[in-house]
């Protein structure tokens, strides 16, 4: 009789995780103020949110915007980088690490990533480097903190920016140091899926002054800092948070401390019980993070020792068997048709550039360990670690089973 639940049998589990995105009273009630204020635009709760955030995360200073993408943008436009320049960024990440990149007229430079951090591998940075090279964006990814010990030192060897993609990465400390605030400027994304949200949304942290300056004036259509209202300076664009995304971001700030720490106490759990499974390989930890948020809790399926069956079919059956979890990202940035289609559709200006002054060829690029990690990996996300440590057990239980009965997977 089969006992999996893809083939018929009992699920380890048939009660759903939480639901994300959680709000409660604080959101309601700020909502209702600004609604009543009349003032929905840029104001009070914006700063009061910039403000908050940026003393969170042990920063500065903050600039909203409007999501992620744009705090990239922003951040590039501010630390100068422009047409023919290059930054290395990971392959194993969200398309905007690198279409910030290109949107400004730059040339994204892929680094490989370190198979067992999933961050971006400092060896192969170093190696990337040129006499182009303007600056490197790490990408705290899931919200494990990269080495910004070795990371500082690379950049500062070669007078290099850091623009922390901090996207995944709100509440996680490095020594003691909230990321985006570790680099030159850091960048997050309140958007729906985020584990701090107001559906869309971003901002930029910085300890630098001049830098917050600048992101503001971008961000705000060029007007200088306490300057008259219709003068402005820099060709800035739009990209203004409003009233009502603060509101919702302040409700959500007040929970995410103990949210962080709730995900990462379930994480730790699933990292002791996971470990120890033939097949399955856990993140590597290092004792300088000192607190990590987790907007993915990621593990690698190893296929041949699991018989050699697909990683499909055990997301397959682990999804049947109650475990809400995915594969991720399918394959590498650089294999996506924007990078990989030559000579076809619209040309983007940095991937032919007249500043760079040599065709870059994204189909001769290889990132072995991204190559792999696309797919070995199995996510499972952030709101499935805020349930308790009996759901974790569920998670291990369900691995456990599968494992005792390959048998009955063709
Ligand atoms: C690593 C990373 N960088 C940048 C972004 C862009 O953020 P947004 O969607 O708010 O533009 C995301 C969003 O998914 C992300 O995961």
């Amino acid at each position: 009789m089969a006992r999996l639940a893809i083939n018929g049998g009992k699920p380890v589990r048939k009660k759903d995780f939480p639901f994300w995105p959680i709000f409660g009273e604080e959101e309601r009630k700020n909502l209702l103020g600004v609604f009543e204020s009349g003032k929905w635009w840029y104001g009070e709760k914006v700063k009061e949110f910039e403000e908050k955030f940026a003393t969170f995360q042990d920063a500065k200073y903050g600039v909203t915007c409007t999501n992620g993408t744009a705090a990239l943008q922003a951040s590039l436009i501010a630390c100068g980088i422009g047409a023919g320049d290059e930054v290395i960024v990971p392959p194993y990440t969200f398309v905007a690490t690198a279409t910030a990149v290109l949107k400004v007229n730059a040339i994204p430079v892929f680094a490989d990533i370190d198979i067992e951090t999933a961050n971006i591998d400092l060896g192969d940075v170093k190696r990337k480097i040129t006499p182009k090279t303007k600056a490197i964006i790490p990408v705290h990814f899931a919200g494990l903190p990269c080495d910004m010990d070795l990371l500082g030192d690379i950049a500062g060897g070669h007078n290099l920016r850091i623009i922390e993609d901090a996207c995944h990465s709100w509440g996680s400390k490095w020594k003691e140091k909230g990321t985006g605030a570790l680099g030159d400027c850091g960048v997050f994304s309140f958007q729906m899926s985020k584990n701090i949200t107001s559906g869309e949304g971003g901002i930029v942290l910085t300890d630098n002054e001049e830098l917050a300056d600048a992101i503001r004036s971008y961000t705000n259509v060029g007007r200088g800092k306490d300057k008259p209202w219709y003068e402005h300076y820099i060709l800035g664009t739009n990209l203004r948070m409003t009233e009502l995304q603060a509101a919702i971001l302040l409700g959500q700030l007040t929970r995410l401390k103990a949210q962080t720490l709730k995900r990462q106490e379930n994480a730790t759990y699933l990292d002791e019980k996971l470990k120890d499974i033939p097949g399955v390989r856990v993140m590597k930890k290092d004792s300088r993070i000192t607190r990590r948020s987790y907007h993915l809790y990621i593990f690698r399926y190893i296929k041949e020792e699991w018989r050699g069956i697909e990683r499909d079919r055990f997301i397959e059956a682990l999804n049947k068997e109650g475990i809400p979890c995915n594969k991720g990202y399918p394959y590498p940035l650089y294999k996506n048709p924007l990078f990989s289609r030559k000579g076809e559709g619209p040309r983007y200006c940095p991937i032919s550039c007249p500043y760079y002054g040599k065709e870059i060829d994204y189909t001769k690029i290889s990132c072995p360990n991204t190559e792999r990690i696309c797919k070995e990996a199995i996510w499972v996300g952030h709101p499935v670690l805020l349930a308790e440590k009996e759901d974790m057990e569920d998670i291990v239980r369900a691995i456990t089973k599968i494992r005792e009965n390959l048998e009955e997977i063709k």
